[in-house]
C-alpha cells in the first residue's frame, strides 16, 4: 500500500529574497512570501505564526516571547541575519524552536562598509557631495572642507569577532595602528598583525576611532555612553555598523555638538529608521546609511541560501547548520 503523503511544511517569509533560494524553498514547502517593501504588521506574522512549521525572518520582525507561545507548530525561526536580538532566544529554545541565523557570509561585506563609513566621516564625503550638489563649489581652497588622517591614526575596535578582525585587516593595510577590547576570557593578539587588546578606558583614550561589532544583548546595550564618550580623545570619530542601542544616542548627539566626537558614521540607529526630524540628521559630521551593512548582492544571495538551508535542516529533523541556540530540544513535527 503507498504511504499517505507526508503533509507539505508551511513556511512565512517575511520579505522577498534572492530568487534561487526562494525557489529551493518553494520546491520543499508550501512557501508565503510577504510581498511588501515594509514588513508584515504584527496582527499579520502573528497569523502566518500560528499556522507555519517555519518562519524566514528579518531583523525588522520582533519575535517575542508572546508571540512565540501562540505558534503551536513552528519549528524554526530563521533570521536572514547574523544579529538575533529581534528575537526572543530563551523563549524560543523554551518552546522547542531552533533560531538559525547567517553569521560568517556577510563579515567581508560589513566590515567593507564599516570602514566605507570611516573613510566618509573622516574626509567628510557626504558633506564634500552635498557641497558640490548645492552649487556651492566656486574654487579650489586652501583651508576647504579639511578633514582627518586615515592613515597613521589609531583604531579602536569594540568587539573583536569576525567583522571586527576583518575590520582591523582593513586598518592595518591604510596603515593605521589598531587596538581592540580585550575580552576578560583571553587575547586574541597576533590574529591580526599587530592588533593589540587592552582596557575599554585606554581603548577610549588611545583611539582616533573607535567602531563598534559587538552584538546587542542586556549588557551592551548603551554601552557607549556619557561616560565613555567622556573617556574619548577630544576629535575621535564613531562608527557603528552593529546596532542602534549599543550606543546611547542622547549621549552621542551631546558629544557630537560639543564637538568632543569629531563625527559618527552610522548604519544603524536607535530607532530605525530613524526619525525624520531627529536633530543628528542636522549635523554635517554625521554619515548615516540605511542599515545596509551586509548589502552586496554576492553577500544577500548567500545569506538567503544559508537562511533556507537552516529551515531545510529543521524539516529534515536535525538543527540548522548555523544555529543561535544550540542548546534547544527541537520540538517534534505536527502531523
Ligand atoms: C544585520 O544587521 C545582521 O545582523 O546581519
Amino acid at each position: 500500500m503507498p504511504r499517505p503523503a507526508r503533509p507539505r511544511r508551511r513556511v512565512f517569509v517575511t520579505r522577498a529574497i534572492d530568487a534561487a533560494a526562494l525557489a529551493r524553498l518553494c520546491a520543499a514547502a508550501e512557501v508565503e512570501v510577504w510581498p511588501g517593501e515594509l514588513p508584515p504588521p504584527e496582527r499579520k506574522l502573528r497569523n502566518a505564526l500560528a499556522h507555519a512549521d517555519a518562519i524566514l525572518s528579518m531583523v525588522t520582525d520582533k519575535i517575542d516571547a508572546r508571540l512565540i507561545a501562540e505558534a503551536s507548530g513552528l519549528r524554526v525561526i530563521s533570521n536572514l541575519a547574523v544579529g538575533v536580538d529581534n528575537i526572543d532566544l530563551d523563549a524560543a529554545t523554551r518552546a522547542g524552536i531552533a533560531v538559525g541565523h547567517t553569521p560568517g557570509v556577510l563579515t567581508e561585506a560589513t566590515a567593507d562598509l564599516a570602514f566605507g563609513l570611516l573613510m566618509a566621516t573622516a574626509r567628510r564625503i557626504g558633506e564634500g557631495d552635498r557641497h558640490v550638489r548645492a552649487g556651492k563649489w566656486r574654487t579650489w581652497g586652501p583651508m576647504t572642507m579639511l578633514g582627518r588622517d586615515v592613515h597613521s591614526s589609531t583604531l579602536g575596535i569594540v568587539g573583536f569577532g569576525a567583522i571586527g578582525q576583518a575590520m582591523a585587516g582593513r586598518a592595518s593595510g591604510f596603515g593605521m595602528r589598531v587596538l581592540y577590547l580585550k575580552h576578560r576570557r583571553g587575547s586574541n593578539d597576533g590574529k591580526i598583525a599587530g592588533a593589540r587588546g587592552v582596557n575599554l578606558r585606554r581603548l577610549l583614550e588611545e583611539s582616533d576611532y573607535v567602531s563598534i561589532h559587538v552584538p546587542l544583548t542586556a549588557t551592551t546595550r548603551h554601552f557607549i555612553g556619557r561616560r565613555e564618550f567622556s573617556l574619548m580623545k577630544p576629535g575621535a570619530i564613531l562608527i557603528n555598523t552593529a546596532r542602534g542601542a549599543i550606543v546611547d544616542q542622547a549621549a552621542m548627539l551631546a558629544a557630537l555638538k560639543s564637538r568632543r566626537l569629531a563625527g559618527a558614521g552610522l548604519d544603524v540607529t536607535d530607532p530605525e529608521p530613524i526619525a525624520a526630524n531627529d536633530p543628528l540628521l542636522r549635523l554635517d559630521n554625521v554619515v548615516i546609511t540605511p542599515h545596509i551593512g551586509s548589502a552586496s548582492i554576492a553577500t544577500r544571495a548567500q545569506m538567503a541560501a544559508i537562511a533556507v538551508g537552516n529551515v531545510q535542516d529543521v524539516f529534515a529533523g536535525r538543527l540548522p547548520r548555523f544555529c543561535a541556540n544550540p542548546r534547544v530540544r527541537l520540538r517534534a513535527a505536527q502531523t
